[in-house]
Protein backbone atom coordinates (compact mmCIF):
# COMPACT_ATOMS: atom_id res chain seq x y z
CA UNK A 1 0.00 0.00 0.00
CA UNK A 2 1.53 3.09 -1.20
CA UNK A 3 1.04 5.93 1.71
CA UNK A 4 -0.77 9.28 0.85
CA UNK A 5 1.93 11.89 0.78
CA UNK A 6 3.33 9.45 -2.09
CA UNK A 7 0.44 9.28 -3.49
CA UNK A 8 -0.35 13.09 -3.14
CA UNK A 9 3.16 13.85 -4.59
CA UNK A 10 2.03 11.47 -7.83
CA UNK A 11 -1.31 13.36 -8.52
CA UNK A 12 0.28 16.52 -8.33
CA UNK A 13 2.96 15.76 -11.01
CA UNK A 14 0.35 14.61 -13.27
CA UNK A 15 -1.60 17.61 -12.85
CA UNK A 16 1.61 19.75 -13.30
CA UNK A 17 2.46 18.08 -16.73
CA UNK A 18 -1.65 18.13 -17.73
CA UNK A 19 -1.68 21.63 -16.92
CA UNK A 20 1.25 22.33 -20.11
CA UNK A 21 -1.10 20.85 -22.65
CA UNK A 22 -3.58 23.88 -22.03
CA UNK A 23 -3.04 26.67 -24.76
CA UNK A 24 -5.11 30.01 -24.53
CA UNK A 25 -8.37 30.63 -25.26
CA UNK A 26 -9.36 26.78 -24.94
CA UNK A 27 -12.80 25.33 -24.04
CA UNK A 28 -12.06 23.35 -21.30
CA UNK A 29 -13.62 20.20 -19.60
CA UNK A 30 -12.86 19.87 -15.99
CA UNK A 31 -13.03 16.55 -14.54
CA UNK A 32 -14.05 15.25 -10.94
CA UNK A 33 -12.40 13.68 -7.81
CA UNK A 34 -9.17 14.04 -5.75
CA UNK A 35 -6.60 13.85 -8.79
CA UNK A 36 -8.86 16.26 -11.06
CA UNK A 37 -9.16 18.66 -7.88
CA UNK A 38 -5.40 18.99 -7.73
CA UNK A 39 -5.23 19.64 -11.49
CA UNK A 40 -7.87 22.51 -10.96
CA UNK A 41 -5.61 24.20 -8.47
CA UNK A 42 -2.46 23.85 -10.71
CA UNK A 43 -4.91 25.38 -13.72
CA UNK A 44 -5.79 28.19 -11.95
CA UNK A 45 -2.04 28.79 -11.04
CA UNK A 46 -1.26 28.82 -14.78
CA UNK A 47 -4.43 30.96 -15.63
CA UNK A 48 -3.70 33.90 -13.47
CA UNK A 49 -0.31 33.86 -13.72
CA UNK A 50 -0.09 34.19 -17.34
CA UNK A 51 -3.64 36.01 -17.99
CA UNK A 52 -4.96 33.01 -19.89
CA UNK A 53 -8.50 33.57 -21.39
CA UNK A 54 -10.11 30.08 -20.69
CA UNK A 55 -13.53 28.81 -20.56
CA UNK A 56 -14.14 25.73 -18.78
CA UNK A 57 -17.39 23.30 -18.67
CA UNK A 58 -17.45 21.17 -15.34
CA UNK A 59 -18.62 17.32 -14.97
CA UNK A 60 -19.95 18.08 -11.44
CA UNK A 61 -21.65 20.63 -8.97
CA UNK A 62 -18.15 19.95 -6.74
CA UNK A 63 -15.85 20.85 -8.95
CA UNK A 64 -17.43 23.75 -10.99
CA UNK A 65 -17.95 25.48 -7.13
CA UNK A 66 -13.70 24.59 -6.63
CA UNK A 67 -13.34 26.54 -10.18
CA UNK A 68 -15.48 29.43 -9.65
CA UNK A 69 -14.06 30.06 -6.26
CA UNK A 70 -10.74 29.87 -8.09
CA UNK A 71 -11.71 32.60 -10.40
CA UNK A 72 -11.68 30.22 -13.57
CA UNK A 73 -14.70 30.95 -15.98
CA UNK A 74 -17.14 28.01 -15.63
CA UNK A 75 -20.26 27.84 -18.37
CA UNK A 76 -22.88 25.34 -19.16
CA UNK A 77 -21.65 22.81 -21.19
CA UNK A 78 -24.44 23.39 -23.78
CA UNK A 79 -23.39 27.33 -23.71
CA UNK A 80 -19.69 26.22 -24.81
CA UNK A 81 -20.69 23.41 -27.31
CA UNK A 82 -17.87 21.29 -28.63
CA UNK A 83 -14.64 21.39 -26.30
CA UNK A 84 -11.21 21.62 -27.14
CA UNK A 85 -9.52 19.66 -24.47
CA UNK A 86 -10.81 17.46 -21.02
CA UNK A 87 -8.99 16.28 -18.00
CA UNK A 88 -9.76 13.96 -15.94
CA UNK A 89 -9.29 11.43 -13.24
CA UNK A 90 -9.67 7.83 -13.21
CA UNK A 91 -9.93 4.90 -11.31
CA UNK A 92 -8.18 1.86 -13.82
CA UNK A 93 -6.47 2.78 -16.45
CA UNK A 94 -5.54 -0.04 -18.44
CA UNK A 95 -2.40 -0.47 -21.54
CA UNK A 96 -4.98 0.30 -24.39
CA UNK A 97 -6.57 3.62 -22.32
CA UNK A 98 -9.75 2.03 -21.51
CA UNK A 99 -10.72 3.51 -17.92
CA UNK A 100 -13.09 2.42 -15.35
CA UNK A 101 -14.09 5.33 -13.67
CA UNK A 102 -17.64 6.68 -11.53
CA UNK A 103 -15.20 6.78 -8.12
CA UNK A 104 -16.37 9.90 -7.02
CA UNK A 105 -20.32 8.88 -8.98
CA UNK A 106 -19.61 11.38 -11.82
CA UNK A 107 -19.23 9.27 -14.74
CA UNK A 108 -22.01 10.06 -16.48
CA UNK A 109 -21.24 13.68 -16.48
CA UNK A 110 -17.92 13.30 -17.34
CA UNK A 111 -18.49 10.98 -19.88
CA UNK A 112 -20.75 13.23 -21.73
CA UNK A 113 -17.87 15.96 -21.32
CA UNK A 114 -14.92 13.62 -22.57
CA UNK A 115 -17.42 12.45 -25.55
CA UNK A 116 -17.82 16.41 -26.22
CA UNK A 117 -14.13 17.48 -26.30
CA UNK A 118 -11.49 16.77 -29.22
CA UNK A 119 -9.49 14.90 -26.90
CA UNK A 120 -9.37 13.61 -23.23
CA UNK A 121 -6.75 13.62 -21.31
CA UNK A 122 -6.32 11.37 -17.86
CA UNK A 123 -4.51 12.27 -14.97
CA UNK A 124 -3.57 9.82 -12.41
CA UNK A 125 -1.07 7.72 -10.36
CA UNK A 126 0.52 4.53 -10.59
CA UNK A 127 -1.29 2.36 -8.48
CA UNK A 128 -4.42 3.08 -11.23
CA UNK A 129 -2.50 2.02 -14.07
CA UNK A 130 -4.16 -1.86 -14.30
CA UNK A 131 -3.38 -4.94 -16.79
CA UNK A 132 -6.69 -5.80 -17.08
CA UNK A 133 -9.74 -3.74 -15.51
CA UNK A 134 -12.18 -4.90 -13.42
CA UNK A 135 -10.60 -4.95 -9.74
CA UNK A 136 -11.98 -1.56 -8.98
CA UNK A 137 -15.96 -1.90 -8.29
CA UNK A 138 -17.29 -0.70 -11.79
CA UNK A 139 -19.81 1.74 -11.66
CA UNK A 140 -23.13 1.54 -13.12
CA UNK A 141 -25.37 4.58 -12.59
CA UNK A 142 -29.31 3.53 -12.45
CA UNK A 143 -32.68 5.03 -12.01
CA UNK A 144 -34.43 4.37 -8.73
CA UNK A 145 -37.51 3.58 -10.06
CA UNK A 146 -37.49 0.17 -10.01
CA UNK A 147 -33.47 -0.17 -9.52
CA UNK A 148 -34.01 -3.53 -7.86
CA UNK A 149 -35.49 -4.82 -11.16
CA UNK A 150 -32.77 -2.92 -12.91
CA UNK A 151 -30.15 -5.32 -10.74
CA UNK A 152 -32.19 -8.36 -11.79
CA UNK A 153 -31.43 -7.36 -15.51
CA UNK A 154 -27.36 -6.18 -14.39
CA UNK A 155 -27.08 -9.90 -13.34
CA UNK A 156 -28.46 -11.56 -16.00
CA UNK A 157 -25.70 -9.66 -18.46
CA UNK A 158 -23.19 -10.72 -16.03
CA UNK A 159 -24.53 -13.98 -16.31
CA UNK A 160 -24.95 -14.92 -20.11
CA UNK A 161 -20.88 -13.49 -19.74
CA UNK A 162 -19.98 -15.91 -17.79
CA UNK A 163 -19.72 -13.16 -14.60
CA UNK A 164 -22.07 -14.79 -12.42
CA UNK A 165 -22.93 -14.79 -8.95
CA UNK A 166 -21.18 -11.74 -9.13
CA UNK A 167 -23.00 -8.99 -6.94
CA UNK A 168 -24.33 -5.94 -7.83
CA UNK A 169 -23.83 -3.07 -4.61
CA UNK A 170 -25.84 -0.43 -3.94
CA UNK A 171 -23.73 2.51 -2.91
CA UNK A 172 -24.41 3.54 0.09
CA UNK A 173 -22.78 6.58 2.96
CA UNK A 174 -23.99 6.89 6.49
CA UNK A 175 -26.10 4.11 5.94
CA UNK A 176 -28.35 6.05 2.60
CA UNK A 177 -27.56 5.74 -1.08
CA UNK A 178 -25.24 7.59 -3.09
CA UNK A 179 -27.09 10.20 -5.20
CA UNK A 180 -25.46 11.36 -8.28
CA UNK A 181 -26.09 15.05 -9.72
CA UNK A 182 -28.69 13.49 -11.56
CA UNK A 183 -30.64 12.37 -8.76
CA UNK A 184 -29.71 8.71 -9.64
CA UNK A 185 -28.54 5.86 -7.69
CA UNK A 186 -25.12 3.71 -8.04
CA UNK A 187 -24.53 -0.33 -8.28
CA UNK A 188 -20.92 -1.11 -7.90
CA UNK A 189 -20.22 -4.64 -9.87
CA UNK A 190 -17.63 -6.26 -8.19
CA UNK A 191 -16.22 -8.54 -10.94
CA UNK A 192 -12.43 -8.77 -10.02
CA UNK A 193 -11.39 -9.32 -13.98
CA UNK A 194 -13.61 -7.92 -17.34
CA UNK A 195 -12.28 -9.76 -20.07
CA UNK A 196 -14.58 -8.61 -22.85
CA UNK A 197 -15.33 -4.91 -21.94
CA UNK A 198 -16.89 -4.38 -25.12
CA UNK A 199 -19.52 -7.24 -24.17
CA UNK A 200 -20.25 -5.88 -20.91
CA UNK A 201 -20.74 -2.32 -22.12
CA UNK A 202 -22.92 -3.14 -24.57
CA UNK A 203 -24.79 -5.72 -22.54
CA UNK A 204 -25.33 -2.80 -19.24
CA UNK A 205 -26.42 0.02 -21.82
CA UNK A 206 -29.07 -2.18 -23.24
CA UNK A 207 -30.80 -2.62 -19.95
CA UNK A 208 -33.45 0.17 -19.32
CA UNK A 209 -32.93 1.23 -15.94
CA UNK A 210 -28.72 1.74 -17.06
CA UNK A 211 -28.41 5.54 -17.24
CA UNK A 212 -24.74 4.78 -17.65
CA UNK A 213 -21.66 3.03 -16.89
CA UNK A 214 -18.26 3.61 -15.87
CA UNK A 215 -16.29 2.07 -18.63
CA UNK A 216 -15.16 4.16 -20.65
CA UNK A 217 -13.44 2.66 -24.00
CA UNK A 218 -11.47 4.81 -26.92
CA UNK A 219 -12.13 7.52 -24.96
CA UNK A 220 -9.00 8.57 -23.53
CA UNK A 221 -6.54 10.14 -25.61
CA UNK A 222 -3.67 10.15 -23.22
CA UNK A 223 -3.02 8.97 -19.58
CA UNK A 224 -0.59 11.31 -17.79
CA UNK A 225 1.00 8.95 -15.03
CA UNK A 226 2.14 10.95 -12.21
CA UNK A 227 5.56 10.11 -10.13
CA UNK A 228 6.64 11.11 -6.24
CA UNK A 229 9.72 12.27 -7.59
CA UNK A 230 7.83 14.70 -9.89
CA UNK A 231 8.51 12.98 -12.90
CA UNK A 232 5.41 11.90 -15.20
CA UNK A 233 4.94 8.52 -17.58
CA UNK A 234 2.70 9.12 -20.33
CA UNK A 235 0.73 5.89 -21.59
C1 LIG B 1 -15.29 10.36 -10.45
C2 LIG B 1 -14.18 9.70 -11.16
C3 LIG B 1 -12.79 10.05 -10.71
O1 LIG B 1 -12.12 10.61 -11.78
C4 LIG B 1 -12.12 8.80 -10.25
O2 LIG B 1 -12.90 8.26 -9.20
C5 LIG B 1 -10.70 9.07 -9.77
O3 LIG B 1 -10.75 9.84 -8.61
P1 LIG B 1 -9.44 10.16 -7.77
O4 LIG B 1 -8.61 11.05 -8.62
O5 LIG B 1 -9.96 10.80 -6.51
O6 LIG B 1 -8.77 8.85 -7.47
O7 LIG B 1 -14.34 8.92 -12.05
O8 LIG B 1 -16.52 9.85 -10.87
Amino acid sequence: MTDPATIDLSKDAAARAAVQLVENGMKLGLGTGSTAKVFVDRLAERVHAEGMDLRCASTSKATADQARELGLVVMELDDLGWLDLTIDGADEVDPDLNLIKGGGAAHLREKIVATASDRMVVVADQGKVVDCLGKFKLPVEVIPFGWQSTRTHIERVLEELGMAERPAILRERDGKPVLTDESNLILDLALEQIHDARALARGLSSIAGVVEHGLFLNICSLAIIGCPDGSVVEL
